[in-house]
């Protein structure tokens, strides 16, 4: 397999078509029971990062661009499934639960996504666009209190990925992004449930750092591809499609620092 350095500033991979070679799944441990995951012929790509550090907007970009080239393609997130997204939905108006509750109902949710949504289109051989997946879960029950095995046991069974990126941005831009758009902090992006601070502002720093240093060793563990998103939608955008069409080609490009 070849391997490439990106900067930050994209370079395009030299093309091997044909090259592609990946087949079937496996998980980090367990399965769910009655799931067949060697055979899935589809392609999961997770897009991870903190609140507002543009997701949604390159995974917008990426199944546009994967489409014209002739991708299936299927997005799929967190608290989007049928069986609890709403009882989480009024949990979190209601700050009615405790930590362990909530990250197991998010595990449901997740559980739930990939049993009906994930794995049937895999099998048929979409390309999975996963806005967020298992690892900001694992951060956010993690910083609340629950050990890191229990999290990756509570996680063992979902799909490793086969391309995780990571938009690395800074939390001041994070802060003036959620400002811009909604001219306040949320409460569960700011931590308050963590009673971190009694400021909203200092409270979103403290918790963003926190998830932060979650993700770093998740980034190692979990051989995310950061990507340094404090840049224009444009730029990042670049990076993220000669990752993924790397990724088609069967060439490595290692993160930027
Ligand atoms: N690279 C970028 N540079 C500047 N602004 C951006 C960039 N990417 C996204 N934005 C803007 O920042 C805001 C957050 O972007 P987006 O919704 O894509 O992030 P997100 O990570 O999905 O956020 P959330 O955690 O709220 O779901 C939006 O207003 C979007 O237009
Ligand atoms: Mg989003």
């Amino acid at each position: 397999m070849a391997t490439r350095r990106s900067s930050g500033q994209s370079s395009t991979p030299a093309p091997r078509p044909g090259s592609r070679s990946r087949t079937g799944f496996s998980t980090y441990g367990t399965r769910l029971p009655g799931s067949v995951i060697e055979t899935l012929r589809g392609t999961l790509i997770v897009i991870e990062g903190a609140d507002g550090s543009g997701r949604t907007t390159e995974c917008e970009l990426l199944h546009e661009h994967l489409e014209v080239q002739g991708h299936a393609v299927l997005e799929t997130g967190l608290r989007r499934s049928n069986l609890v997204s709403e009882q989480i939905d009024e949990a979190k108006r209601g700050n009615l639960l405790g930590s362990t509750t909530m990250a197991l109902i998010y595990a449901v949710d997740f559980a739930d996504q990939l049993e009906n949504k994930i794995i049937p289109a895999l099998s048929a051989g979409y390309v999975v666009l996963a806005d967020r997946y298992i690892f900001t879960l694992m951060a956010r029950a993690i910083v609340r209190g629950a050990t890191q095995e229990w999290a990756q046991r509570l996680y063992q069974f979902a799909l490793k990925p086969n391309l995780t990126i990571f938009l690395d941005s800074r939390p001041e831009i994070l802060m003036h992004r959620a400002f811009s758009r909604y001219q306040s902090l949320d409460y569960w992006e700011s931590g308050m449930d963590m009673g971190l601070s009694t400021d909203r502002f200092e409270s979103f720093f403290k918790y963003q750092a926190l998830l932060k240093s979650q993700f770093d060793w998740m980034a190692r563990d979990y051989d995310f591809y950061r990507i340094n998103a404090n840049r224009p939608p444009e730029e990042v955008h670049r990076d993220v499609r000669t990752r993924v069409q790397g990724l088609f080609d069967g060439v490595r490009i290692e993160s930027y620092r």
